[in-house]
């Protein structure tokens, strides 16, 4: 195959392309990707030079850039993640999510239309649970429940799942979708909370839990996310989507103290210690309460099960952060940045955070 990967310096699409490339000779890899703030060419560092593996900075919102990467490069398979991913930024500026999550979406399927012929192809698209909304307690997300999103970063990618799912139906391209619970793991950009909460327990410095704390997510690990994204492109069925989680849901106040408790284990810390920098901070708007996926359909038809569970998996996530201080260093200072202003342009180095531990209205 040529697969068409877009967003893979981000922190799905890098641990996806870090797993595929290598274990894949077989298949060529293209990685589209612009390269904003929440891309980092260190993560694909590993990847780097392979014959199969190629890289080309592109917007997907440029609507003849997009055409022109179809035209030379002619992929028949495309695993679009690229995307605006943070649901505070899209608080504060949601513009950006709409023109890359549903325009840039957009751009992309009709450029697959525009070089496939009927039938021809395969566009997987990598979605989220969130466009569901929230659920009262004891209820699971299943593939048939009604789109509700709360937030312009949910929204928009339930507006992309519709084009994806209308050019699936109208023109017969073949699509398939996953709808995927909260990724943590090495390599994720410090202003979600996993990474964020273990940035600021190694520094001592609070950690804002918002409102109480008690809002429930489901968390999966990233590689488990990127396998399953794997098995549908490989065995999945075209017009179908699949949930994909953690069979983990959570209250956000149960990882933090879970954080507290690890990075004690590891750093010889007290952990009352730790405890005693949570402060809860005015609640987000908009803030889904409760999401839970039920994963059987991928269980069953797919044999996909999360490999890992959440307490392992987060212990040894710690551990990573620990290990890798120099890229934590380079992501929170803003150094990261300094290869792609050497080597690309990049419409978002404006925006880059010189101090992205800190939690805020502003990137
Ligand atoms: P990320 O923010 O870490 O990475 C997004 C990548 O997309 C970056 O490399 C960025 O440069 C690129 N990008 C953004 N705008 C672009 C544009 N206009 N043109 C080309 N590239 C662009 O995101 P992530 O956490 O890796 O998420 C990847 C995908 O998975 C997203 O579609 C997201 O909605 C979905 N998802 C994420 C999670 C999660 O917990 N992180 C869960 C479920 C689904
Ligand atoms: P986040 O990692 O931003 O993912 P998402 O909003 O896509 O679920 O947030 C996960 C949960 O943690 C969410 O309920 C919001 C909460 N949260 C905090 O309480 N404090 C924080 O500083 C952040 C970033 C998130």
């Amino acid at each position: 195959m040529r697969i068409l990967v877009t967003g893979g310096a981000g922190f799905i699409g890098s641990t996806l392309l870090n797993t595929l490339v290598p274990r894949h000779p077989e298949h060529q890899f293209l990685n589209v990707d612009v390269l904003t703030y929440a891309a980092n060419p260190a993560n694909l560092a590993v990847i780097e030079g392979r014959e199969n593996y190629e890289f080309e900075q592109v917007d997907i919102t440029d609507e003849a850039g997009v055409r022109s990467v179809f035209d030379k490069w002619r992929p028949n398979c495309v695993i679009h993640l690229a995307a605006e991913s943070h649901v505070d930024r899209s608080i504060h500026g949601p513009r950006a999510f709409m023109l890359t999550n549903i325009l840039g979406t957009f751009n992309l399927l009709e450029a697959a239309r525009a070089t496939w012929t009927e039938g021809e192809g395969l566009f997987h698209h990598v979605s989220t649970d969130e466009v569901y909304g929230s659920l009262a307690d004891g209820e699971f997300f299943s593939e048939d429940s009604p789109y509700d999103p709360s937030s312009p970063y949910s929204a928009s990618k339930a507006s992309s799942d519709h084009l994806v799912r209308s050019h699936g139906r109208t023109y017969n391209m073949p699509i398939r979708i996953s709808n995927c619970s909260n990724n943590y793991g090495p390599m994720q950009f410090p202003e979600k909370l996993i990474p964020l909460m273990i940035g600021n327990l190694l520094k001592r410095r609070p950690l804002p839990v918002y409102g109480r704390g008690l809002n429930v997510r489901d968390w999966l690990h990233v590689s488990d996310h990127c396998e399953a994204i794997w098995a549908i492109v490989q065995h999945g069925t075209n017009g179908e989507s699949y949930n994909v989680g953690g069979n983990c849901p959570m209250r956000n106040i149960d990882v933090v103290y879970t954080l507290c408790a690890l990075v004690a284990e590891a750093t010889g810390t007290d952990e009352d210690e730790l405890r005693s920098l949570v402060c809860f901070v005015e609640d987000r708007p908009g803030h889904d309460l409760r999401y839970a996926v039920d994963a059987s359909k991928i269980a069953q038809e797919l044999g996909v099960v999360p490999s890992r569970d959440f307490s392992d998996g987060l212990r040894s996530t710690v551990q990573w952060y620990l290990q890798n201080q120099e890229w934590v260093q380079a992501v929170t200072d803003g150094s990261y940045r300094d290869w792609i202003e050497q080597n690309y342009s990049s419409r978002a180095t404006a925006t880059i955070s010189k101090d992205t531990s800190k939690n805020g209205p502003t990137p």
